[in-house]
């Protein structure tokens, strides 16, 4: 029997490609050669099932010049890659890779908390800078994070995690907001208490955002949200470029208007707003918060199994949009 064929648009562990490769024909990139959507399209051609990073496009253009795909597996929790209602349209199945990430996603939300609250990477570049002489009192003296208040946009998994550590470990008081408000054994495992956005962008010491990206999350952070925060506070984002409007967000930093932020993530990555790079009082890393060792591999692993899982077994185990496989068992 022929075996089906899928494409995996970026490198991949060799564990993880050798378990593909005993069930499909698969064509790799272990070189992790940029490849343009076009060229991901042509490789596509003619392939029941795509492992993708979460970074390709997945749209009706595509899906079009692509009528054997069967599925599209993102190594990500995030798809705004993906055009679910095109796909859903095309049978085509989408999954992600949630809950595998959750906690290490949410110590590096942590993290990034901390490093921008105790302003970690303006001193430590104040020391490879080779300036450190004398300290004054207020020597890069920043925000306590202890007993301060936290304030989470997008109360999901991961949100529910940086609750967690923060009321359970830091004592903070925890103000969330999400498109609605969790079940109170939910509320109560995290203690944090659901407010409106305006009252957590007012009261919020430490605002992280954790919300999905769509296209009314665009700029949900943008000059007016700003402007109600303290000028005390800082911005965390760990969620995705485009919740935060980072021209405006350069702007605040710049006049303070807010104290600091700290941004995993942003607008057109991997090319960052240059007013961002400009100021100071920021901590900027390159899309990293699930980056363990341990969690991208549980990550790979998941999108495999999901490839595995449909195109074998006919059972997938994160489907996005399962409406696909009700109508496949509904044409048996
Ligand atoms: C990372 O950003 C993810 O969506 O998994």
């Amino acid at each position: 029997m022929n075996r089906q064929s899928i494409l995996v648009t970026r490198e991949i562990f060799p564990e993880v490609l050798d378990k593909l490769r005993t069930h499909f024909s698969v064509e790799a990139n272990q070189e992790d050669v940029a490849w343009s959507l076009e060229q991901i399209c042509e490789r596509a051609k003619g392939k029941a099932g795509l492992l993708t990073s979460g970074g390709e496009r997945i749209d009706a253009g595509l899906l079009e010049q692509c009528p054997d795909l069967k599925i599209v597996a993102n190594t990500a929790v995030g798809f705004n890659n993906f055009d679910l209602d095109a796909m859903t349209a095309c049978g085509v199945l989408g999954t992600n890779a949630p809950d595998v990430l959750t906690e290490t996603t949410a110590d590096f939300g942590f993290a990034l908390l901390m490093a921008t609250a105790r302003r970690i990477g303006e001193s430590e570049q104040y020391i490879r800078a080779g300036k450190w002489s004398r300290g004054r009192i207020d020597f890069f003296a920043g925000s306590d994070v202890h007993g301060s208040t936290l304030g989470i946009l997008g109360m999901g998994r991961i949100g529910q995690a940086i609750a967690k550590r923060g009321a359970h470990g830091f004592g903070m008081k925890v103000l969330y907001n999400n498109r609605s408000q969790l079940e109170s054994h939910l509320e109560q495992a995290c203690s944090a208490s659901f407010v409106s956005k305006e009252k957590l962008l007012r009261e919020a010491d430490h605002l992280v955002l954790v919300l999905p990206y769509s296209a009314q999350a665009h700029h949900c952070i943008g000059e007016a949200e700003l402007s109600l925060m303290k000028p005390t506070a800082n911005l965390i984002n760990i969620a995705r470029g485009g919740v935060v409007d980072d021209a405006a967000l350069a702007h605040a930093l710049r006049e303070k208007k807010i104290a600091a932020a700290g941004l995993d993530v942003f607008e057109g990555e991997p090319s960052v707003h240059p007013d961002l790079l400009a100021v100071p009082n920021i901590v900027l890393t390159p899309h990293i918060a699930s980056a363990t060792i341990r969690t991208r591999k549980a990550m790979a692993h998941l999108a495999a199994d999901n490839l595995i899982g449909y195109l074998v077994q006919g059972k997938p185990l994160t489907p996005l949009n399962p409406q696909v496989l009700q109508r496949c068992s509904g044409n048996d």
